[in-house]
Protein backbone atom coordinates (compact mmCIF):
# COMPACT_ATOMS: atom_id res chain seq x y z
CA UNK A 1 0.00 0.00 0.00
CA UNK A 2 0.90 3.57 -1.15
CA UNK A 3 0.83 6.93 1.19
CA UNK A 4 -0.82 9.68 -0.25
CA UNK A 5 -1.21 12.80 1.68
CA UNK A 6 -4.72 14.59 2.26
CA UNK A 7 -3.99 18.12 2.67
CA UNK A 8 -3.79 21.29 0.32
CA UNK A 9 -1.03 22.78 3.06
CA UNK A 10 2.02 23.48 1.11
CA UNK A 11 4.35 22.90 4.93
CA UNK A 12 2.42 19.61 5.65
CA UNK A 13 3.42 18.17 1.77
CA UNK A 14 6.90 19.42 1.94
CA UNK A 15 7.60 17.97 5.29
CA UNK A 16 6.01 14.80 4.30
CA UNK A 17 7.50 14.55 1.47
CA UNK A 18 10.82 14.37 2.76
CA UNK A 19 10.39 11.61 4.70
CA UNK A 20 10.38 9.34 1.36
CA UNK A 21 7.21 7.40 1.90
CA UNK A 22 4.64 9.74 0.19
CA UNK A 23 3.54 8.75 -3.17
CA UNK A 24 0.93 11.38 -4.19
CA UNK A 25 -1.54 14.04 -2.69
CA UNK A 26 -5.16 14.27 -2.55
CA UNK A 27 -7.13 17.91 -1.53
CA UNK A 28 -10.20 18.67 -1.20
CA UNK A 29 -13.00 22.08 -1.54
CA UNK A 30 -12.84 21.77 2.43
CA UNK A 31 -8.90 21.60 2.56
CA UNK A 32 -8.96 24.35 0.28
CA UNK A 33 -10.76 26.06 1.86
CA UNK A 34 -8.42 26.41 5.15
CA UNK A 35 -5.89 28.04 3.18
CA UNK A 36 -6.63 31.14 1.75
CA UNK A 37 -4.61 30.73 -1.46
CA UNK A 38 -5.35 30.53 -5.26
CA UNK A 39 -6.07 26.94 -5.73
CA UNK A 40 -4.53 26.97 -9.06
CA UNK A 41 -0.90 28.61 -7.88
CA UNK A 42 -1.71 25.91 -4.53
CA UNK A 43 -2.01 23.19 -7.12
CA UNK A 44 1.15 24.31 -9.18
CA UNK A 45 2.86 24.46 -6.20
CA UNK A 46 2.24 20.82 -4.89
CA UNK A 47 2.68 19.28 -8.72
CA UNK A 48 6.23 20.92 -9.17
CA UNK A 49 6.86 18.93 -5.93
CA UNK A 50 5.35 16.30 -6.07
CA UNK A 51 5.86 13.50 -9.09
CA UNK A 52 3.01 11.50 -8.25
CA UNK A 53 -0.92 12.12 -8.36
CA UNK A 54 -2.21 14.95 -7.44
CA UNK A 55 -6.11 15.24 -7.09
CA UNK A 56 -8.31 17.80 -7.31
CA UNK A 57 -11.59 18.29 -6.68
CA UNK A 58 -14.16 20.36 -9.12
CA UNK A 59 -17.26 22.21 -7.65
CA UNK A 60 -19.68 21.14 -10.56
CA UNK A 61 -22.54 19.50 -9.47
CA UNK A 62 -23.36 18.99 -13.71
CA UNK A 63 -21.08 16.71 -15.94
CA UNK A 64 -20.76 19.72 -18.25
CA UNK A 65 -19.41 21.84 -15.95
CA UNK A 66 -17.19 19.47 -14.13
CA UNK A 67 -15.94 18.73 -17.36
CA UNK A 68 -14.89 21.98 -18.22
CA UNK A 69 -13.62 22.59 -14.83
CA UNK A 70 -11.90 19.25 -14.81
CA UNK A 71 -10.36 20.20 -18.22
CA UNK A 72 -8.93 23.67 -16.89
CA UNK A 73 -7.51 21.70 -13.79
CA UNK A 74 -5.44 18.91 -15.97
CA UNK A 75 -3.62 21.67 -17.57
CA UNK A 76 -1.66 22.40 -15.01
CA UNK A 77 0.41 19.90 -14.76
CA UNK A 78 0.72 16.28 -16.29
CA UNK A 79 0.23 14.46 -12.85
CA UNK A 80 -3.10 16.28 -12.01
CA UNK A 81 -6.20 13.72 -11.39
CA UNK A 82 -9.65 15.24 -11.33
CA UNK A 83 -11.25 14.59 -8.78
CA UNK A 84 -15.11 14.10 -9.01
CA UNK A 85 -18.24 12.99 -6.46
CA UNK A 86 -19.82 9.80 -6.61
CA UNK A 87 -23.12 10.34 -8.61
CA UNK A 88 -25.03 10.01 -11.80
CA UNK A 89 -23.40 13.57 -12.94
CA UNK A 90 -20.09 12.65 -11.76
CA UNK A 91 -19.42 9.46 -13.46
CA UNK A 92 -20.59 11.18 -16.76
CA UNK A 93 -18.17 13.20 -16.27
CA UNK A 94 -15.64 10.35 -15.44
CA UNK A 95 -16.51 8.82 -18.77
CA UNK A 96 -15.68 11.14 -20.69
CA UNK A 97 -12.37 12.22 -19.33
CA UNK A 98 -11.58 8.59 -19.38
CA UNK A 99 -11.64 8.69 -23.15
CA UNK A 100 -9.92 12.14 -23.44
CA UNK A 101 -6.79 10.12 -20.86
CA UNK A 102 -7.23 12.36 -17.75
CA UNK A 103 -7.25 10.14 -14.19
CA UNK A 104 -10.08 10.23 -12.17
CA UNK A 105 -10.47 9.86 -8.42
CA UNK A 106 -14.54 9.32 -8.04
CA UNK A 107 -14.58 10.74 -3.85
CA UNK A 108 -17.12 9.79 -1.46
CA UNK A 109 -17.81 6.34 -1.81
CA UNK A 110 -19.73 4.38 0.66
CA UNK A 111 -20.44 1.21 -0.75
CA UNK A 112 -18.90 -1.23 -3.26
CA UNK A 113 -21.66 -1.05 -5.38
CA UNK A 114 -20.80 2.86 -5.48
CA UNK A 115 -16.89 1.68 -6.27
CA UNK A 116 -17.97 -0.91 -8.87
CA UNK A 117 -19.87 1.59 -11.23
CA UNK A 118 -16.83 4.39 -10.90
CA UNK A 119 -14.93 1.55 -12.01
CA UNK A 120 -16.73 0.66 -14.59
CA UNK A 121 -17.09 4.56 -15.81
CA UNK A 122 -13.51 4.55 -16.11
CA UNK A 123 -12.37 6.08 -12.30
CA UNK A 124 -8.53 5.74 -12.42
CA UNK A 125 -9.20 5.48 -8.27
CA UNK A 126 -11.96 5.52 -6.09
CA UNK A 127 -11.69 6.83 -2.23
CA UNK A 128 -13.65 4.80 0.44
CA UNK A 129 -14.58 7.25 3.36
CA UNK A 130 -13.49 4.93 6.05
CA UNK A 131 -13.40 7.35 9.14
CA UNK A 132 -17.08 9.09 7.79
CA UNK A 133 -18.82 5.72 7.78
CA UNK A 134 -17.19 4.26 11.47
CA UNK A 135 -18.82 7.87 12.53
CA UNK A 136 -22.24 6.77 11.94
CA UNK A 137 -21.32 2.87 13.13
CA UNK A 138 -20.33 1.15 9.94
CA UNK A 139 -17.36 -0.37 9.53
CA UNK A 140 -15.13 2.08 6.62
CA UNK A 141 -12.22 -0.99 6.48
CA UNK A 142 -14.98 -3.70 5.65
CA UNK A 143 -16.32 -1.55 2.50
CA UNK A 144 -12.60 -1.37 1.44
CA UNK A 145 -12.12 -5.06 2.16
CA UNK A 146 -14.82 -5.91 -0.06
CA UNK A 147 -14.30 -3.58 -3.19
CA UNK A 148 -10.64 -5.02 -2.73
CA UNK A 149 -12.27 -8.51 -2.97
CA UNK A 150 -14.63 -7.43 -6.22
CA UNK A 151 -12.16 -5.64 -7.85
CA UNK A 152 -10.01 -8.74 -7.82
CA UNK A 153 -12.65 -10.98 -8.59
CA UNK A 154 -13.57 -9.20 -11.86
CA UNK A 155 -9.54 -7.89 -12.59
CA UNK A 156 -10.68 -4.51 -11.99
CA UNK A 157 -7.49 -2.09 -12.04
CA UNK A 158 -8.94 0.90 -10.62
CA UNK A 159 -7.17 1.54 -7.59
CA UNK A 160 -8.65 1.58 -3.96
CA UNK A 161 -7.52 4.98 -1.88
CA UNK A 162 -8.88 4.51 1.19
CA UNK A 163 -9.23 8.04 2.23
CA UNK A 164 -10.89 9.97 5.95
CA UNK A 165 -8.32 8.39 7.47
CA UNK A 166 -8.35 9.37 11.60
CA UNK A 167 -5.47 7.34 13.18
CA UNK A 168 -2.82 4.83 12.51
CA UNK A 169 -5.34 2.01 13.40
CA UNK A 170 -6.90 2.83 9.96
CA UNK A 171 -3.54 2.61 8.02
CA UNK A 172 -2.92 -1.17 9.15
CA UNK A 173 -6.29 -2.43 9.08
CA UNK A 174 -6.66 -0.74 5.26
CA UNK A 175 -3.46 -2.38 4.07
CA UNK A 176 -4.59 -5.52 4.85
CA UNK A 177 -7.87 -4.96 3.20
CA UNK A 178 -6.54 -4.58 0.08
CA UNK A 179 -6.52 -0.66 -0.15
CA UNK A 180 -3.54 0.08 -2.88
CA UNK A 181 -3.14 3.57 -1.11
CA UNK A 182 -4.18 5.62 1.86
CA UNK A 183 -4.23 9.12 1.76
CA UNK A 184 -3.48 10.34 5.39
CA UNK A 185 -3.65 13.83 6.89
CA UNK A 186 0.16 15.17 8.30
CA UNK A 187 -1.21 14.49 11.83
CA UNK A 188 -1.67 10.68 10.98
CA UNK A 189 1.49 10.61 9.04
CA UNK A 190 3.49 11.81 12.63
CA UNK A 191 1.59 9.89 14.59
CA UNK A 192 2.51 6.37 12.49
CA UNK A 193 6.23 7.48 13.41
CA UNK A 194 5.33 6.77 17.42
CA UNK A 195 6.25 3.91 19.58
CA UNK A 196 7.67 3.99 23.74
CA UNK A 197 10.18 1.51 22.60
CA UNK A 198 11.72 3.19 19.94
CA UNK A 199 12.48 6.37 22.32
CA UNK A 200 13.63 3.93 24.90
CA UNK A 201 15.77 2.33 22.88
CA UNK A 202 17.23 5.70 21.30
CA UNK A 203 17.77 6.70 24.83
CA UNK A 204 19.27 3.74 26.05
CA UNK A 205 21.85 3.76 22.96
CA UNK A 206 22.85 7.05 23.95
CA UNK A 207 23.27 6.60 27.50
CA UNK A 208 25.46 3.57 26.57
CA UNK A 209 27.18 5.29 24.62
CA UNK A 210 28.00 8.40 25.91
CA UNK A 211 29.00 6.36 29.29
CA UNK A 212 31.59 4.00 26.90
CA UNK A 213 34.70 3.35 28.74
C1 LIG B 1 -10.23 12.17 0.51
O1 LIG B 1 -9.71 12.30 -0.57
C2 LIG B 1 -10.76 13.26 1.33
O2 LIG B 1 -10.05 14.42 1.05
C3 LIG B 1 -10.58 13.03 2.83
O3 LIG B 1 -9.92 11.84 3.12
C4 LIG B 1 -11.80 13.29 3.64
O4 LIG B 1 -11.53 13.06 5.00
P1 LIG B 1 -12.42 13.60 6.20
O5 LIG B 1 -13.58 12.67 6.37
O6 LIG B 1 -11.50 13.57 7.38
O7 LIG B 1 -12.84 15.00 5.83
Amino acid sequence: MKFFIDTANMNEIEKAYELGIISGVTTNPSLVAKENISFEERLKEITALVPGSVSAEVIALDAEGMVKEGRQLAKIAPNITIKVPMTPEGLKAVHTFAKEGIKTNVTLIFSANQALMAARAGASYVSPFLGRLDDIGQNGVDLVRTIAEIFAIHGINTEIIAASIRHPQHITEAALAGAHIATVPYKVIMQLFQHPLTDKGIEAFLNDWNNRK
